[in-house]
């Protein structure tokens, strides 16, 4: 029989964290590779994520999921970082074993397989406009540009933060051949074929900070978050013709490069990101 202790233990950090899905998200990927773990929901104080994480490694912690406001730190503790976490500047995803502590940042890769894969869309050659420049944008920049679009204009309400984070990417776009671009939002230029939201605007009550003709005829609007959130800027998006996608995708998939990191499985991401869809609409 095997006891509690033997059993891999898995959280997500942050704060808040009560809101978050992943656990949902991971027991399925569980269920469904029929590996044995548990998942859970880690609260964590403010000044107190260091040795939040130094105790649940002791206790058994073999991963954790970071999330706000505790990506920037995580990236700090890591002992070692995969490519990606450091072109983010952040990490989501902790791995605990006898070699350290391994920071890895699956948010950009969950974007794009959700774009490319679930949506169906190629990203090569396009145009992006990406709203935004915070940890949001700056976790997903390197994916986007690893894919080859013609061009990433950043469109930030603080021009700085956007000519900062092209700044940071700037090499690596140039060996991908990507154009990078820094502006406002009131200049970020029209006809774009995807138009990804990554601010936070919409939490706020704002709408959405940019003019209509940044769409393309056919544009896939993307916003990051999900739920009644996500819901003008996706509203808004159907109303010019845009498809619009909400953040549920690149949720789900980013978990599933989690899962395949610390278990050396890939789950079946389609058929929970349907189930979640289905509970979400049901309430
Ligand atoms: P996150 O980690 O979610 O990216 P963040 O680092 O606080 O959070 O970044 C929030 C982003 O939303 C920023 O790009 C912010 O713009 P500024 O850098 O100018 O602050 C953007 N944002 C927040 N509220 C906004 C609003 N009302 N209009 C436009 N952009 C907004």
């Amino acid at each position: 029989m095997t006891s509690s202790i033997d059993i891999d233990r898995y959280a997500v950090a942050g704060n808040p964290v009560a809101h978050s899905r992943s656990p949902e998200i991971h027991a399925q990927f569980a269920a469904q590779t029929g590996q044995d773990l548990t998942y859970e929901r880690l609260l964590c104080p403010l000044d107190g994520f260091a040795d939040s994480m130094r105790a649940f490694a002791a206790s058994g912690g073999r991963g954790c999921n970071v999330t706000v406001p505790f990506k920037f730190e995580a990236h700090g503790l890591a002992t070692h970082l995969s490519e990606r976490a450091k072109l983010a500047g952040a990490v989501n995803t902790l791995s605990f074993d006898e070699q350290g502590w391994f920071g890895d940042n699956t948010d950009g890769a969950g974007l794009v397989r959700d774009i490319e894969i679930n949506a169906g869309r190629r990203l090569a050659g396009k145009r992006v406009l990406l709203l935004g420049a915070g940890g949001a944008s700056a976790g997903v920049l390197g994916s986007l540009i690893a894919t080859q679009p013609a061009a990433i204009t950043i469109a930030n309400r603080s021009v700085d933060k956007a000519e900062a984070l092209v700044a940071a990417h700037k090499t690596y776009a140039q060996e991908h051949g990507v154009r990078l671009a820094a502006t406002g939002l009131d200049d970020c230029g029209e006809g774009y074929d995807f138009l990804i939201n990554a601010t936070s605007a919409s939490l706020g009550g704002a709408g959405v900070p940019v003019a209509a003709s940044v769409l393309a005829l056919g544009a896939l609007a993307l916003d990051m978050m999900y739920g009644p959130a996500a819901a003008p800027f996706l509203n808004w998006a159907r109303e010019h013709g845009a498809e619009a996608r909400d953040g549920l995708g690149m949720l789900v998939e980013q978990a599933g490069e989690a899962f395949a990191l610390w278990r050396g499985v890939r789950p079946d991401t389609a058929t929970v990101l349907s189930a979640m869809r289905l509970k979400l609409s049901a309430g």
